[in-house]
């Protein structure tokens, strides 16, 4: 496998204050902006020893960026591109600039077939630093299986799965079918969940265009107070429900989902399972999303 994990996600903000607020307050990560000054018109947040994980950066709009995928070496980010420039995908190495500030070793972009951007890189660059959170969040569940999932859509369903797949090495942990009513007129759209290490999922593809670019991204904390501390912050910062507390039947997840200013939604949990020996998984199709719990009706209107 080429791809170890999620190293960073990118965000755009029309108003690096708003994501200040969020970031630290709310989600209880460390902002770290003035400890890069070759990082313009950004907001750094850190969530553990890597110099961040969330990079925020000025925009005219508030939607996700790009998720920054960790290849193990040197060696494996080359067979990488390989692949990419055998597939037809136009691979763009960045500018030294860039590289130094995302702290990596070699950095370069990719765009999927459903139009989501991507960087990939080798060779992160690190003073190994602990996160200090502003909230006393004890810390973050990342390591090698880095910053946690995110699900984006791709409504060229077949193709996009087969690029991940086929090109960058994710195997299929499990998926849904999902109709968001009772309308058996109304398309079943597919969802699936993808690994490149042990958790379960750190990609989600999700068969529908979606305007912000992401449907969620989710950040594990370390224990489930944890999880109930940010919903009382998320409450005293009167951020929105999207999803009620519950746990997730394939990750096993203990999780709420919540607003930000991003226009995608966080979830924020606990207690997700690992998988050691994906040789031994079954990939199975689960029928409802959660064990219990998980009302996203309250998102609504
Ligand atoms: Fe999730």
């Amino acid at each position: 496998m080429t791809i170890q994990s999620l190293g960073y996600i990118g965000i755009n903000s029309t108003d690096l204050s708003q994501w200040k607020t969020y970031g630290t307050e709310v989600l209880g990560l460390q902002d770290v902006t003035d400890q890069h000054p070759d990082s313009d018109k950004c907001l750094l947040l850190k969530m553990d020893d890597r110099p961040y994980r969330m990079v925020i950066q000025q925009s005219d709009t508030d939607s996700f960026g790009f998720c920054g995928w960790e290849a193990t070496s040197q060696a494996n980010m080359a067979s990488t591109i390989d692949k990419l420039k055998a597939a037809k995908v136009k691979v763009s190495h960045a500018s030294s600039e860039l590289t130094k500030q995302r702290c990596v070793t070699e950095l370069v972009s990719f765009v999927d077939p459903a139009g989501n951007q991507h960087e990939l890189y080798w060779g992160p660059i690190s003073n190994s630093k602990k996160m200090i959170s502003p909230v006393g969040v004890s810390g973050f569940v990342t390591g090698e299986m880095g910053v946690g999932h995110v699900v984006l859509p791709a409504p060229n369903f077949d193709e996009t799965t087969q690029f991940f797949s086929d090109v960058l090495g994710f195997g299929l942990s499990d998926l849904m079918n999902i109709r968001f009513s009772d309308d058996p007129d109304e398309p079943i759209k597919r969802l699936w969940f993808m690994h490149c290490n042990q958790r379960h999922h750190s990609l989600g593809l999700f068969e529908m265009e979606f305007p912000s670019g992401c449907i969620h991204a989710m950040l594990e904390v370390e224990s489930i107070d944890e999880v109930g501390k940010c919903n009382d912050r998320r409450i005293a910062h009167d951020v929105g429900l999207s999803g009620t507390l519950g746990r997730h039947t394939n990750d096993h997840m203990l999780s709420f989902y919540m607003r930000s200013p991003g226009n995608f939604d966080i979830e924020y949990g606990a207690d997700g399972r690992t998988i050691d020996d994906w040789e031994k998984f079954t990939v199975f199709e689960s029928t409802v999303p959660s064990f219990w719990g998980h009302d996203f009706s309250v998102g609504q209107g």
